[in-house]
């Protein structure tokens, strides 16, 4: 009688107990993410959709983080000595004091500092990050640990009874055989809504996490596209004769040595963004698989270990409750891996969130990106001004004084036998002062000079004289449609050269995701990690009940076979 009694307790204990757990290591875990207690509820009301849909926005600007924003508005504060992207080096940085990104999400527990608080705010490239992130995961992953070792004794306290002091089953109660039942059905549906909610929650979480990718990969590749163009622009100062009227040769080899680095920029950027990609789209691509092949499975065992338990197969039913056993412990942990994830997805969007509403503020992010200093790019975009418009100057310089005048035959290498109706000269799109400038009729465009001076050029004698009328032998043309080439480049991507440098390119980038893609990727991260919990409690509960049905449906059996009853009864009892 103590034996069964006890047993009884077991049965009755575990499933509460577990139960409670849950809601207290998942209820008195601190953190200030506020969706953690939700589970409890969640628990409670098992599919209520409400709270799927859970107002995001709540813990989006924390308190910490408004304060840090007001009192740094004021300040000047410049980025710290960061590698730059393009030739220059020149800005030093005055002051390094540092905002601290997503300041109020990110303070929690460091298990690595004797769980004090973490201060320092999102920092990928700190280890106490990382801890402090990956403890918000350890509720669920206490509760993986406890569930394996509590209900493994079980299974072991379980076979020894069955060994040791097996006897024959007595004690039917109708209420607790229709509880049991009852339960069992109740944890089987809340099995099969969790691998629903699962289910629905991976493909909105690929396509988010996807859509998030290709936006990414595409502006790395516009840019980089950009780049090359730069490059194959910047290629023409190879063409412009050093011996010859125009551009002196430091200006070449300056001009050579940016083509350089954005060339390699450009390739480094292609390459990373071509490796880096795929390996993320393979890493989505495989979580996406096991968070489907998850789902199936535990639909299928639930089904499966209902049926078997409904029908009284109690050895199947063992070696179920092993298997499962096993699948609910690897749920958990991928349910606190989910979690972890989806607080580092969180705090990254409020990080660059942050990052963009603070431009001059040294923070993390300024570790990993090259920024320089406005006043850097603004100088950068000075100079790119500069050789546009000196070039043109130069350009229309060997125009006005020499195509368009017939010299006499004595004023070697001026004379070249030009003839012909006049060239137009080329149109400066700055003023001296810099300021943008209108053409004047007259004056070619730079981006289709080349094609309206290919009419001047004229044919030439093997001593390089023109024979035909024209104003440009092959080789003048050549050369200033290099400088035109070059002119151009710095004109029309000079802009998008001084916004890499300063990073309002990446900016922009961020205010994107973070306005665009940000929602989609907190809201189905969490999907996810509560499809996973909801499904690994409700298999844990269910597999309970497998066992704690089977055994009060042989009670019930035997009770029957050894109290007699009217023979329909009976063997309707026998067919289910
Ligand atoms: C000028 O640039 C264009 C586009 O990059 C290129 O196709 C052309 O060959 C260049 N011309 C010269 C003379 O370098
Ligand atoms: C720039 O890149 C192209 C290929 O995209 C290559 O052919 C060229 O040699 C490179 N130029 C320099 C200066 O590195
Ligand atoms: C940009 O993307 C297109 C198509 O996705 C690809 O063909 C091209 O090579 C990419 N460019 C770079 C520079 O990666
Ligand atoms: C980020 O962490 C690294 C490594 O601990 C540290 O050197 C750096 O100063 C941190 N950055 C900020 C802005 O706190
Ligand atoms: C840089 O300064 C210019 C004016 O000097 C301003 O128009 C621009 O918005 C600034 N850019 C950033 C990223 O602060
Ligand atoms: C850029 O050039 C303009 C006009 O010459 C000048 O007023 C301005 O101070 C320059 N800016 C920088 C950052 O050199
Ligand atoms: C070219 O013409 C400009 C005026 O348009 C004049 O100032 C300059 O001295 C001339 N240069 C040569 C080399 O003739
Ligand atoms: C050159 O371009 C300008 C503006 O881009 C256009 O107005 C003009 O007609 C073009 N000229 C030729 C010859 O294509
Ligand atoms: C100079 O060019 C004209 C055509 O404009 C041609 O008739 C003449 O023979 C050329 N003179 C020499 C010396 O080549």
């Amino acid at each position: 009688m103590l034996c069964k009694q006890r047993s009884v307790m077991c049965y009755v204990l575990l499933p509460s107990c577990i139960l409670f757990s849950t809601l207290f290591s998942v209820s008195s875990f601190d953190s200030n993410s506020q969706e953690i207690p939700t589970f409890g509820k969640y628990l409670v009301s098992l599919g209520s959709k409400r709270l799927l849909a859970e107002n995001s926005g709540k813990y989006l600007v924390s308190s910490g983080a408004k304060r840090l924003l007001a009192e740094n508005s004021g300040k000047y504060l410049v980025s710290s000595g960061v590698k730059r992207l393009l030739a220059d080096n020149s800005g030093d940085y005055v002051s390094n004091s540092a905002l601290i990104l997503a300041e109020g999400r990110t303070y929690r527990k460091d298990p690595l500092n004797d769980f004090k608080r973490y201060t320092g705010g999102w920092n990928i490239s700190e280890k106490h990050y990382w801890a402090s992130v990956a403890y918000t995961g350890a509720p669920i992953f206490i509760l993986a640990g406890i569930w394996f070792v509590v209900f493994g004794v079980c299974l072991v306290v379980i076979a020894l009874y069955y060994c040791c002091c097996r006897r024959p089953p007595y004690g039917y109660s109708r209420i607790a055989y229709a509880l049991s039942l009852i339960l069992l059905i109740l944890f089987t549906v809340a099995a099969i809504i969790g691998c629903i909610v699962l289910y629905t929650g991976q493909g909105k979480f690929h396509s988010s996490t996807s859509n998030t990718l290709d936006y990414v990969v595409d502006q790395a590749n516009q840019t980089a596209e950009n780049l090359k163009d730069v490059s194959e622009y910047l290629a023409a100062a190879k063409r412009i004769g050093v011996d010859q009227v125009f551009l002196p040769a430091n200006v070449q080899t300056d001009i050579d040595e940016i083509q350089t680095k954005i060339n390699s920029s450009a390739t480094t950027l292609a390459t990373r963004t071509a490796d880096n990609s795929d390996d993320i789209k393979h890493l989505i691509d495989s979580v996406r698989l096991t968070l489907i092949i998850l789902s199936a499975v535990m639909l299928l065992i639930t089904f499966i270990g209902f049926v078997f338990s409904i029908f009284g197969m109690q050895s199947f039913v063992y070696i179920l409750v092993i298997i499962t056993w096993i699948l609910v412990a690897g749920t958990f942990i991928l349910c606190g891996v989910f979690l972890v994830l989806h607080n580092a997805t969180a705090d990254t969007c409020v990080a660059m969130n942050e990052w963009v509403q603070n431009p001059t503020a040294h923070t993390a992010l300024d570790d990993i990106l090259p920024c320089v200093e406005n006043i850097t790019a603004q100088e950068t975009l000075n100079k790119t001004k500069e050789v546009t418009s000196q070039l043109v100057n130069v350009i229309n310089q060997v125009i006005t004084n020499v195509s368009n005048v017939n010299f006499s035959p004595v004023f070697v290498p001026l004379y070249y036998n030009q003839s012909g109706p006049l060239l137009p000269t080329l149109c400066n799109p700055f003023n001296p002062d810099l300021l943008e400038r209108k053409c004047s009729s007259g004056e070619v465009d730079l981006n289709n000079a080349t094609k309206v001076w290919k009419n001047f050029v004229c044919e030439v004698s093997s001593s390089g004289i023109c024979i035909t009328t024209g104003r440009l032998t092959p080789a003048i043309y050549n050369q200033m449609a290099a400088g035109v080439n070059v002119s151009y480049g710095l004109y029309h991507y000079g802009p998008f050269l001084v916004s890499l440098q300063d990073c309002s390119f990446v900016r922009q980038t961020f205010t994107d995701v973070h306005t665009t893609y940000c929602p989609g990727l907190r809201k189905y991260s969490r999907y996810i990690y509560i499809g996973l919990l909801l499904v690994s409690v409700a298999v844990m509960l269910s597999i309970l009940f497998w066992v704690i049905y089977g055994r009060e449906r042989r009670h019930r059996v035997y009770t029957k076979e050894h109290v007699p009853k009217p023979v329909g009864d009976f063997e309707q009892e026998k067919q289910t």
